[in-house]
């Protein structure tokens, strides 16, 4: 399926004002993109979830990942850009930027209801907090409860955001965020999706570090 051109500009324009507000550059939105992208093709190789995941759902996530903090624009600076821990109170702030970012993807379905990308988008935003265990937010679905967008896009995030320099944080090295990520392995993340980023490691530290690499379609 060819996306609408105009709903990839409409993506991208949501997405550079998203980046705005956290003052980092377009490689994030690119990693983004790209690591999501990885991830994807890893799970259509394996024959993993073949009744959701085809061409058009790797690309579809390939487009929609960078829209999973979108909510963001509504927390305030002193918390967004706070260079240090958040408090029990200004993490409760933060979470809120789930529901802005579905608030304002959910006033897109009352015009268009039906639109696939559209509603991976929804997922994207509305998953990706969640944890395997049952102890993520909003909701706090648990294992496959949490549609397989999130779950991705869970992985995906806190790869991306460990490697990351942040304002509250030093950028961690490849092998100190895989470690991370295995120790989460069946806790935060989806274990049969860790196990293939794991197989692959070497191939996100490579998108990572030359973000348009695996941009190109
Ligand atoms: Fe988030």
């Amino acid at each position: 399926m060819d996306f609408d051109v105009f709903q990839e500009a409409t993506i991208c324009a949501l997405m550079r004002l998203a980046e705005s507000r956290e003052r980092s550059t377009g490689a994030h939105i690119e990693r983004t993109s790209s690591l999501c992208k990885l991830m994807c093709e890893l799970i259509c190789e394996a024959g993993i979830h073949q009744e959701e995941v085809d061409r058009t759902y790797v690309d579809g996530m390939s487009l929609v990942s960078p829209l999973h903090d979108i909510g963001k624009v509504g927390i305030p600076d002193d918390i967004l850009l706070k260079p240090g821990k958040l408090s029990d109170e200004e993490f409760e702030v933060m979470k809120t930027h789930v529901d802005i970012g579905l608030t304002t993807l959910n006033s897109i379905t009352e015009i268009i209801p039906e639109d696939y990308l559209l509603n991976l988008g929804i997922d994207v935003i509305k998953y990706h907090h969640e944890k395997w265990d049952g102890r993520g937010y909003p909701v706090g679905l648990k294992a496959t409860e949490i549609p397989l967008a999130g779950r991705i896009m869970a992985i995906v995030d806190v790869y991306e955001a460990l490697r990351s320099e942040r304002c509250y944080k030093e950028a961690f090295s490849h092998d100190r965020s895989c470690d991370i990520i295995v120790e989460d392995k069946g806790t935060h993340f989806d274990p049969q999706l860790v196990d293939l980023f794991i197989t692959k490691h070497e191939d996100f530290e490579q998108v990572y570090d030359s973000p348009k690499v695996n941009t190109q379609q």
